[in-house]
């Protein structure tokens, strides 16, 4: 990825325009301070193109992310006009399955320990990282209706575990322990129950960890760690977990670093062009508002600049947020009363060049 690097941005629904509008304009800011140069170009994708036009991932939309742009920014999608939500279906797991973007990396790091509902916990209590399977599972939309609409209906939902998607989450997940110095993995399944997909992934689980062995692996079944996240989220350094399991417990995650509105993520190919996003949706209640917390946006901002090998100006992005925080510069949803953009451009004004 030589020369300046190219980003698709696609705001999508509801709050997805008002924080991405935020994002982008801290990586506008880092042309100045960093030197960041970024060519961003928009798309109009989401709920309101579908209505218009008919319209979700534009034909040949796949291949032109994939040869002309190296990071895609995206907001969120989902609308209450489109209850099918199909568009979001189409353009989100569109790209995370069609880019083949098998790791969705997620963050829970507590940027302040006045914002965890956990009484008593630091910063240093509260620092790991998700590795959610992002392209089958449970999202792989197979199963069917038999009889629908009677009282003998009967509806399956399959999930599909295949060796090589099993075999390459837990992979990433160990050699991000290794280059992080993380010092345990910890794979999550509900093998008790799902005794076909659990035991392949605790079978590939065992195999791959005999190949870190400075790596301490331990696995738990996902109800457990569900409420040892909550107990004793200091045990914790890289989970990996299947695709609905490890959309649950980042949800629960972002709780615990002080909500949705603060949670970053990446859908990653490593080499290819990759996906960030906040953790949270398009959040209706708030959208129009200037209320909705730009931070997750911001703070996926970052990861794409890391990604882009952009880390003095990451660093900079995360400084600055720790920053705003600490000073109560924050939207309601953190206790302050800013709104999105004053929020926004708070961080900004805070980052400076090193
Ligand atoms: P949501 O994440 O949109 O919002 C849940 C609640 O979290 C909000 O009502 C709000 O109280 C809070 N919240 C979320 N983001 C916030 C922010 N930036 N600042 C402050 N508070 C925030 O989840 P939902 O209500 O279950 O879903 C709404 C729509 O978004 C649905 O259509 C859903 O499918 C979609 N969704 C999309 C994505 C995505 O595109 N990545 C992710 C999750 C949900
Ligand atoms: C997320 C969202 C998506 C998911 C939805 C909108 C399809 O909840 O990114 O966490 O379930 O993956
Ligand atoms: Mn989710």
């Amino acid at each position: 990825m030589e020369g300046k690097k190219r980003v698709a941005v696609i705001p999508g629904d509801g709050i997805g325009p008002e924080v991405i509008r935020e994002a982008v304009s801290v990586l506008e800011h880092l042309r100045e301070t960093h030197g960041v140069e970024l060519d961003l170009t928009h798309f109009d994708w989401g709920a309101d193109k579908f209505l218009r036009e008919g319209v979700t991932l534009p034909p040949g939309a796949l291949e032109m992310l994939t040869q002309e742009f190296d990071a895609i920014l995206a907001g969120a999608f989902g609308d209450p006009r489109v209850p099918s939500n199909k568009h979001a279906e189409d353009i989100l797991l569109g790209m995370r399955r069609g880019l083949d973007l098998y790791i969705n990396l997620r963050p829970v790091r507590l940027l302040d320990a006045r914002l965890t509902p956990l009484r008593g916990r630091t910063t240093d209590d509260l620092d790991f990282v998700v590795f959610r399977e992002n392209t089958e599972g449970a999202y792989c939309d197979a199963g069917g209706f038999l009889k629908k609409g009677t009282p003998e209906e009967i509806a399956t939902q399959e999930e599909l575990n295949t060796r090589r998607g099993v075999e390459r989450i837990i992979v990433a997940a160990f050699e991000y322990a290794r280059a992080q110095a993380r010092r345990r993995v910890t794979m999550a399944d509900k093998s008790n129950v799902q005794r076909f997909g659990g035991d392949l992934w605790q079978r590939v689980f065992n195999e791959v960890k005999a190949k870190y062995t400075e790596i301490e692996a331990n696995h738990q079944y996902v109800d457990a760690l569900a409420m040892f996240m909550v107990l004793d989220p200091a045990q914790y350094d890289v989970i990996v977990t299947n695709n609905l399991f490890g959309d649950i417990l980042t949800d629960l995650g972002a709780a615990l670093q002080g909500g949705l509105g603060l949670a970053a993520s990446g859908n990653l190919h490593p080499g290819r062009v990759s996906l960030f996003e906040p953790v949270h949706g398009s959040a209706p209640p708030l959208a129009g508002k200037s209320v909705a917390n730009p931070v997750g946006a911001i703070l996926t901002a970052a990861m794409m600049l890391e990604y882009l090998g952009y880390d003095a100006a990451s660093g900079a992005v995360e400084d600055a947020v720790r920053e705003a925080i600490a000073r109560q510069e924050t939207t309601r949803d953190l206790g302050g009363a800013l709104s999105t953009k004053d929020a926004g451009a708070a961080i900004r004004q805070r980052i400076s060049s090193k």
